[in-house]
């Protein structure tokens, strides 16, 4: 397994992940994530970071990660492991490269958000030494 950066001709896989996984939704429409949001988070690693993991060549998996640089926080938003390849220790691989970059980048907190139900996610988290915070209602307004 290797994890590389993601680039620009990763998007159709990463917009059908994103799109179609209900783990990764903040809106309970399911209409989280638009094209264009995509398109820039992969075109500027400077706030963002995206790592895909491969087998030969083949995707298996992803995190996207945004720098909350004034308050020195990495925020790990999306992962994501395919199904054939799960409970092989390749989210927790993930994690830890994200961990290893946040440290690079001298910040000082690298969290998430898992939903309530999520118990596989939080169970994860919690194995790889994430402390579980307190509990709140993720509000939003669309600016348009
Ligand atoms: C959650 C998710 C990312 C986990 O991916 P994963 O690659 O299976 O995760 P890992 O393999 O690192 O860890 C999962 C489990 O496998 C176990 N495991 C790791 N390596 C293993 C190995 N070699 N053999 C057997 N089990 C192993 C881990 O200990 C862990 O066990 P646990 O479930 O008892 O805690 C994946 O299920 C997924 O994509 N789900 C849908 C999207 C999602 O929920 N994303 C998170 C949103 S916050």
């Amino acid at each position: 397994m290797e994890i590389r950066k993601g680039k620009a001709s990763d998007f159709q896989v990463l917009w059908r992940i994103l799109k179609d996984t209900p783990e990764l939704q903040s809106d309970p429409e399911g209409d989280t994530y638009d094209k264009k949001w995509l398109k820039e988070i992969l075109s500027s690693p400077k706030e963002n970071l995206i790592l895909i993991a491969e087998n030969n060549e083949k995707f298996i998996g992803f995190a996207i990660v945004h720098y909350l640089k004034s308050v020195k926080q990495s925020l790990v938003n999306d992962l994501f492991v395919i199904k054939e390849y799960r409970k092989q220790g390749i989210a927790s691989k993930l994690m830890k490269a994200c961990e290893k970059d946040a440290k690079q980048k001298h910040f000082r907190y690298i969290t998430g958000f898992v939903r309530t139900n999520n118990k596989k996610m939080q169970k994860l988290k919690e194995k790889l030494g994430y402390k579980k915070g307190n509990s709140f209602y993720f509000y939003e307004k669309r600016l348009k």
